[in-house]
């Protein structure tokens, strides 16, 4: 008898043991609908809570199988109700796979096809860890106090209550809250009901559309707003702490007029009848897109007229105009898997720059999309990149593809198909696609499809080419008998010859904007007669009067580098010392030329000599990849050949010379916005470069700030540069800089203020200095939200912040070790290395405290280690480099 028992229960654990260890849930009974209630206690962090939930069973079982995570499952208050009976059927036992994160229920008999209601009355706790259900802390009259927040994707509504917690499993929710009578509580839908009892009261929210679980959303706290309508009467509002609603109208205005330019594009109005968005003080991500009430870093909502930069301006719109893209894509029309998750933020990110571009045309928006793509290109530029559609086996590695290929590259490749298609036909197809998909899911193919009808143009095989493969290719081209030669083979960083392919769209054009041509290169190689594109002969090098140059990729809307033979290379020099080509154009040949260098396929001679043809600029964009660029070279320039440093600084700060001297120190009244952008920009790198004056005058003018601030010397434009000089005069002797910046950061209550100062500590040059930064990173006086800003540590600190890094690698773990924050800590730190002995050191120390949230950051980051070690040896091995340094540092301009 004994036996008999256990070896049912032996087979039925055999049974059970299906599902574990399954990438998905089994589909054969999903949900309809939740109807949650949740009583959350701000005082004790915990919180109790019962779900209803409307289970549609679609094959007979005998068991369901749903997702949940640190929650205490009230065992005997679990139960099975199949419509249409009076019986309720409790299962026979309720297991908790934790690590799976999956509830299993196993009933003694059989559910039957149809509907049924699944109850389960459970409890949490409010967690410190930014995701789940969670805490936040901010001060109301000098009193610390508790908010409660949600925080969902990709897989952490399992930890707020038990559900089916992937986007393709659909339903819709019902939530109701007891929460303290005097707090604001939000849902995604509005209220239908508030009663009070005592000093409770119970919210309960209308039922929302039909939604994924990573987009519902609850905040309780205590909250000021401001409140606007659309055209279409729906209430929007932004929600801040008290005292701060008068920050809140710059981030209202842009959605209200985001969501009227969204149902344009989209041809389909918003779908909720209220929009909400609020500031949280604690806040993992930059910007969530719950549906009807995003919720942000308060960095990414709040303008203060006095104090925020336009940089802080800018980030506000295009974060705001990201997650309202999100409403339609991503909310509405879900991905199916988050194999396909590029489509939610690839998308979005690309969408956020036509809304902001109808908005604040004078930004020029587009010119800066191309941060977007070389970072893209940067991430991809490497061995251990991954295809845009990329296969997820576990929800661990879900957080680690939030990445710049998810986002840049796929907005990259968006752009491209977006220009070979024409902007028309692109949003009419796109509309189509909304329509088609709405309230349900799609996947990468069901995008290509719509665009592929729309068309006419194979855009599935096009596009498989770049979502489906890691990498992108650089085109070679030379000029080779009166004809262009291209050729493509997979840009590597490293330098090594990679062996993909692409169906690559191909512009060019030739002396003139209006002499140009495009086509699909579709096979490795291509040959173009150039006097039949320009009706006339040319030269042996492809020139004649009306062809003086000739550039590949037009305004940079195709996801490839392009390597240029010297003669071609040396006409695009010319061709931008005389100002021929536009921004975008300019941008490209100067970031083609970086990346080139860095992989060794070029020279840093040649690289710096093209930098010299940027002198006179002075669009925003370009220059401030100018800049990047040059805080790079400087900082190999370090390890590959130290005596050359300071002549290299000393062109910098030349070629910097003609825009700071334009831009002066004082905004002029009526200037533009990237202006203002480009002098704090500008300012900086001088102060990076350690300029002399540039650092005299920003310590004057930090004087002036501490003594008053709200002096007219030291706009918030201006203000980090000022940090950053403060910070190169400060050393172990003199820490009266350093002290005065930790002073404005514990007196202001901006946060855009804080990640400032954050930003700016660590470019000190005394690595005890650097020591002490990051140990006051790591203190209570930092939001563990705002620890990685204080990362970007000098080259001086680079060994400091390793040791740093190894010394408190337990404690950081286990603060930031269950969220995307701690990929951060290791690329920040790893990568600026460059010796493969230093590559050895990072991967003996993490070899025995891998983790897989972690791995892919860790090889990617180990890899631009050997990257940058192969990139000194290079330049090691440049004969005349001292020489065309010292050239360049004392030319006259
Ligand atoms: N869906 C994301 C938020 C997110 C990020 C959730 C990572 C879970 C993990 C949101 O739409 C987003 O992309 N936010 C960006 C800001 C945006 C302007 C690029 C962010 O958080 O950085
Ligand atoms: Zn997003």
């Amino acid at each position: 008898m004994q036996q008999g028992v256990n070896l049912r229960e032996r087979r039925r654990n055999r049974s059970m043991e299906q599902f574990k260890q399954q990438p998905r849930l089994p589909k054969f009974a999903v949900p309809r609908r939740y109807d949650i209630q949740l009583k959350p206690d701000l005082a004790t962090c915990r919180f109790a809570a019962s779900v209803a939930i409307d289970v549609d069973v679609i094959s007979n079982t005998q068991f369901l199988v749903l997702n949940a995570a640190d929650l205490t499952i009230h065992d005997h208050a679990v139960s099975f109700t199949p419509r249409n009976s009076s019986k309720v059927l409790e299962p026979f036992k309720v297991h908790l796979v934790e690590e799976d994160e999956i509830l299993v229920l196993e009933f003694s008999e059989t559910l039957l096809v149809g509907m049924g209601v699944l109850a389960i009355e459970f409890e949490g706790c409010l967690s410190d860890k930014m995701k789940g259900f969670y805490r936040s802390t901010y001060e109301h009259n000098g009193e610390k106090k508790n908010m409660a927040v949600t925080q969902f994707e990709p897989a952490d509504a399992r930890r707020c209550f038990p559900c089916w917690d992937e986007p393709a499993c659909k339903a819709t929710f019902k939530v109701t809250l007891d929460v303290p009578s005097e707090l604001v509580a939000l849902s995604n839908m509005p209220v239908l009901e508030e009663k009070e009892y005592g000093d409770l009261k119970t919210v309960s929210y209308e039922e929302s559309p039909i939604m994924s679980t990573y987009l519902v959303a609850i905040v309780v706290g205590l909250f000021d707003y401001v409140e606007d309508y659309t055209s279409d009467g729906i209430k929007v509002r932004v929600y801040c702490q008290v005292g701060k609603a008068n920050q809140g109208k710059f981030a209202l205005h842009v959605a209200v007029k985001t969501l009227e330019v969204y149902k344009e594009y989209f041809a389909v109005p918003y779908s909720l009848p209220k929009l909400d968005m609020i500031a949280i003080p604690d806040f993992a991500a930059g910007a969530m897109e719950n549906y009807g009430l995003v919720t942000y870093r308060e960095t990414a909502l709040l303008y203060d007229d006095q104090h925020s930069a336009a940089a802080n301006k800018q980030r506000v719109a295009t974060v705001v105009a990201h997650e309202l893209a999100h409403q339609w894509f991503g909310n509405l029309v879900t991905m199916e898997w988050w194999t396909h998750l590029w489509l939610n933020e690839g998308f979005a990110t690309w969408v956020s720059y036509l809304a902001t571009d109808k908005l604040f045309p004078e930004w020029k928006i587009w010119t800066q999309f191309l941060d977007e793509s070389t970072e893209g290109l940067r991430l991809d530029g490497l061995e251990e990149s991954h295809p845009i559609e990329v296969e997820i086996n576990h929800a661990s590695e879900i957080d680690e593809i939030f990445d710049a290929i998810s986002y840049r590259k796929g907005a990259s490749v968006i752009r491209m198909l977006q220009s070979y298609l024409g902007a028309e036909c692109f949003q009419r197809s796109l509309a189509s696609y909304i329509k088609r998909y709405a309230c349900s899911n799609a996947k990468t193919e069901d995008l290509w499809a719509a665009l592929e009808e729309g068309s006419g143009e194979p855009v599935n095989r096009l596009m498989s080419s770049w979502t489906k493969q890691k990498g992108y290719p650089v085109v070679s081209v030379k000029v080779k008998d009166q004809k262009l030669e291209l050729e493509q083979s997979q840009f590597l960083s490293s330098g090594c010859l990679g062996d993909g392919q692409w169906i690559v769209p191909i512009t060019f054009c030739c002396g003139s904007y209006d002499v140009h041509k495009n086509f699909l290169l579709q096979s490795k190689s291509a040959t173009v007669d150039i006097e039949e594109l320009l009706g006339c002969s040319v030269d042996d090098h492809g020139k004649n009067a009306a062809c003086s140059w000739i550039k590949l990729n037009m305004d940079q809307s195709g996801f490839y580098r392009v390597k240029y033979d010297e003669y071609l290379a040396a006409r695009l020099r010319y061709a931008i010392e005389n100002k021929y080509l536009s921004p975008t154009d300019r941008f490209g040949i100067l970031d083609d030329s970086f990346a080139l260098c860095m992989a060794g396929q070029q020279s840093l001679t040649s690289l710096l000599t093209l930098m010299g043809a940027y002198r006179e600029e002075l669009d925003y964009t370009v220059l401030s990849n100018l800049i990047t660029i040059s805080y790079k070279v400087v900082r190999i320039a370090v390890d590959a050949q130290p005596e050359i440093v300071d002549d290299i600084k000393q062109f910098f700060i030349g070629l910097f010379q003609y825009a700071a001297e334009k831009l002066g120190w004082e905004p002029k009244p009526g200037e533009s916005h990237l202006d203002c952008m480009l002098r704090g920009e500008i300012l900086t790198a001088l102060a990076n470069f350690g300029h002399d004056e540039t650092l005299s005058e920003a310590n004057r003018r930090f004087q002036a700030f501490l003594e008053d601030r709200k002096t007219p010397l030291l706009s918030p434009d201006i203000r980090k540069a000022s940090y950053v000089a403060v910070m190169k005069r400060v050393n172990q002797s003199n820490k009266w800089g350093y002290e005065s910046l930790l002073r404005v950061y514990r007196e202001t209550d901006l946060s855009q203020e804080k990640t400032r100062i954050l930003s700016s500590l660590s470019s000190c040059c005394d690595p005890s200095l650097v020591l002490e930064v990051l140990n006051f990173v790591l203190s209570p006086e930092v939001r563990s939200q705002d620890a990685v800003f204080g990362l970007a540590v000098s080259v001086e600190g680079r060994e400091t912040a390793w040791t740093w890094l190894k010394d408190n690698w337990e404690y950081i773990s286990k603060t930031w070790g269950s969220g995307f924050l701690i990929t951060r800590f290791v690329s920040a730190i790893v990568s600026p290395f460059a010796s493969s002995e230093k590559a050895k050191e990072v991967e003996d120390f993490f070899s025995s405290r891998a983790k897989p949230s972690i791995a892919r950051t860790l090889k990617q980051s180990i890899e631009r280690v050997h990257i940058n070690a192969r990139w000194v040896s290079s330049i090691q091995q440049e004969e005349h480099l001292a020489e065309a340094a010292k050239e360049l540092a004392y030319r006259k301009y």
